[in-house]
C-alpha cells in the first residue's frame, strides 16, 4: 500500500509540481494516515485485486460542509489510484461501486471528488461514473 500511496503521490506531483508535491516527511505520515483509516469505522480504504496483486485503491471519508449550509450527508473520495498495466479495464469504476455502497450504509447521498483540472483522463473517468462538475479553484501565486 504504501508503495502504491507514493506511486499515486508522484503522479500527482508530476502534473501539479506547484502543489502537489509530496512534502518530505509523506511517507512517514502516511504510515500513521494508513493505520488511522483501517481502524476507523467511519473511513473506507478499499483496495482491488488481480492475480493475488493489489492493482489499486480509493480513500474515503465523511465529509461535511460549514453548517451555515444545508447540506446532504456526502462522503469524499480524497485518493484513488490504479497502477498503470491494470488501468482501462474497470478497475477504477468497480472501486468506486463498491465506495458508493460503502457510503449509503454510512448513511450518505452523494460522493465528492476533488480531481486536478490537469488530469484530464482522471476527469473523464468521474464524469463517465456519473459524477457532474461543480466546482473550479483556481489559484495564483503572489508576486
Ligand atoms: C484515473 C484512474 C483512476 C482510472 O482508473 P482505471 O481503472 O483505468 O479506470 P476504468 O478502467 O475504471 O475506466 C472507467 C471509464 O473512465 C474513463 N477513463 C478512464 N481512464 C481514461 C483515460 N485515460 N482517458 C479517457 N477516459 C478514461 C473511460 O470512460 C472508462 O471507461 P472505458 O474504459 O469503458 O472507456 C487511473 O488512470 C489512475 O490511477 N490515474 C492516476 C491517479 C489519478 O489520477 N487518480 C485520480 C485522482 S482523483
Amino acid at each position: 500500500m504504501a508503495l502504491l500511496w507514493r506511486a499515486f503521490m508522484d503522479e500527482q506531483a508530476a502534473l501539479d509540481p506547484a502543489s502537489s508535491s509530496p512534502a518530505s516527511d509523506a511517507d512517514a505520515r502516511w504510515a500513521v494516515t494508513f493505520r488511522d483509516l483501517v481502524d476507523d469505522p467511519a473511513s473506507a480504504l478499499l483496495v482491488a485485486e488481480a492475480d493475488g496483486q493489489v492493482v489499486g485503491f480509493v480513500v474515503a471519508e465523511p465529509h461535511a460542509e460549514a453548517p451555515v449550509y444545508a447540506s446532504v450527508p456526502e462522503v469524499y473520495v480524497g485518493e484513488l489510484y490504479v497502477v498503470p498495466e491494470a488501468r482501462r479495464h474497470g478497475v477504477a469504476r468497480a472501486l468506486l461501486d463498491a465506495v458508493a455502497a460503502w457510503a449509503a450504509g454510512q448513511g450518505a447521498e452523494r460522493l465528492r471528488f476533488a480531481v486536478l483540472w490537469d488530469n484530464a483522463p482522471s476527469r473523464r473517468m468521474v464524469e463517465a461514473w456519473g459524477a457532474t462538475p461543480q466546482a473550479v479553484t483556481f489559484v495564483r501565486a503572489i508576486t
